[in-house]
Formats: C-alpha cells, structure tokens, sequence
C-alpha cells in the first residue's frame, strides 16, 4: 500500500468507496464529501495499491488501485478534525486505516493542532474499536447526529 494526496480525479471513487463503507444516511452525498476535501484547511491522503486495472467498488468506472482515504482539517483554535477515514472492506486488518489516521495526526501536528476530535456512529463497534486502540477517549454522545436519528460519540485525543 502506497500512501499520497489527494487528486481531482480521484473524486468519483472516493465517493464510492464511502458510499462502500457507510449506511445511507451516515455515506457522504457527492456535495458533502466534495465540500470536506477542498475545505481550505483540509487534506485527503489517499491508500492505493498496484492497480490490475479493475476496482472492487466499481470495476466498471475507471482503472483504480484505491482501497482507502483520509480527510482531516485543521482549525486556527488548534484542535484538528478527523471528518472520515475509509477502507474498503476487502483491505481491512491490514494496518491500511492506522496508517492513514498516522498520517493524518502528522498533518495535524505540523499545521499546530495540539488536540484532535471526531465523531462516530454509537454503533460502529469496529470504529470505536479501532480509535480506541489509536488512544481517542469518548468525551460525549451527540443525540441524532446523523440524519437516520441515530446518535454519535464524539472522541478526543491530545497530540
Ligand atoms: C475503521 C476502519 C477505518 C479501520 O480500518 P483498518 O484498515 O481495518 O484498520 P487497521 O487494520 O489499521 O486496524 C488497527 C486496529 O484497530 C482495531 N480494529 C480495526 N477494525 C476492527 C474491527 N472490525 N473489530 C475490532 N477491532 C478493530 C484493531 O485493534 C486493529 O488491530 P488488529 O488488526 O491488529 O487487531 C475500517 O474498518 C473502515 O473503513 N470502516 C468503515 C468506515 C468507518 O467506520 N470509518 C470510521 C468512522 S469515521
């Protein structure tokens, strides 16, 4: 897995990959995700592999070897944001998604956050499982944060 920056035409699968890795109603629309990534304080690190020209989310669309990506922003208050990180499930377990949120801290770190907050559906056990491994501790619940009505925990960890 190779590890490098956001491009514009890598925008369709992104979307499908996040279309991949959420429920309706929590997956970003095409407007949402496009807003988060060209946000002026944002960054998108995007995982490949070598591609055999033919992608699991949509092997119809476009040669891709993207099998994940992060979107992070920074704020002049110093506490960065994780917005998403994504994996398709075909590349989970494999230290893809650490790798990302790695990057994405470093990011944080060198635009001087000193703390880093997200959100994460109650009930996606394999995320919480996976910041807490990563050292996020639970500071709240947000009730009905995503249109579904279901509620959020909101996460923090110092950098
Ligand atoms: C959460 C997600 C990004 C993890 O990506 P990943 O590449 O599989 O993560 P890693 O391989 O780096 O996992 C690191 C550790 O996190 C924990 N973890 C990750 N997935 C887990 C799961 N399904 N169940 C329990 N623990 C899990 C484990 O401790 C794991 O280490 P291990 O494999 O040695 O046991 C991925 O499952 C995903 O894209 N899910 C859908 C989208 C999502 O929910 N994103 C997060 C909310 S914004």
């Amino acid at each position: 897995m190779t590890f490098r920056p956001f491009r514009r035409s890598d925008f369709d699968i992104l979307w499908k990959i996040d279309q991949e890795c959420f429920p309706p109603g929590i997956a970003y629309s095409k407007h949402e995700l496009s807003d988060y990534i060209q946000r002026r304080k944002s960054f998108t690190l995007v995982a490949e592999t070598a591609s055999d020209g033919r992608h699991p989310a949509d092997p119809d669309v476009m040669p891709s070897g993207i099998m994940g990506f992060i979107i992070a922003e920074a704020s002049s208050r110093g506490v960065g944001h994780i917005i998403t990180v994504d994996v398709l499930p075909v590349a989970r377990r494999t230290g893809t998604g650490s790798k990302l949120l790695a990057a994405a801290e470093d990011w944080l770190r060198a635009a001087k956050c000193f703390r880093v907050r997200l959100e994460t559906a109650v009930d996606n056990i394999a995320a919480l499982a996976f910041y807490n491994r990563h050292g996020y501790a639970k500071t709240g619940t947000i009730p009905h944060y995503y249109e579904t009505g279901l509620d959020a925990y909101s996460l923090e960890k110092e950098l």
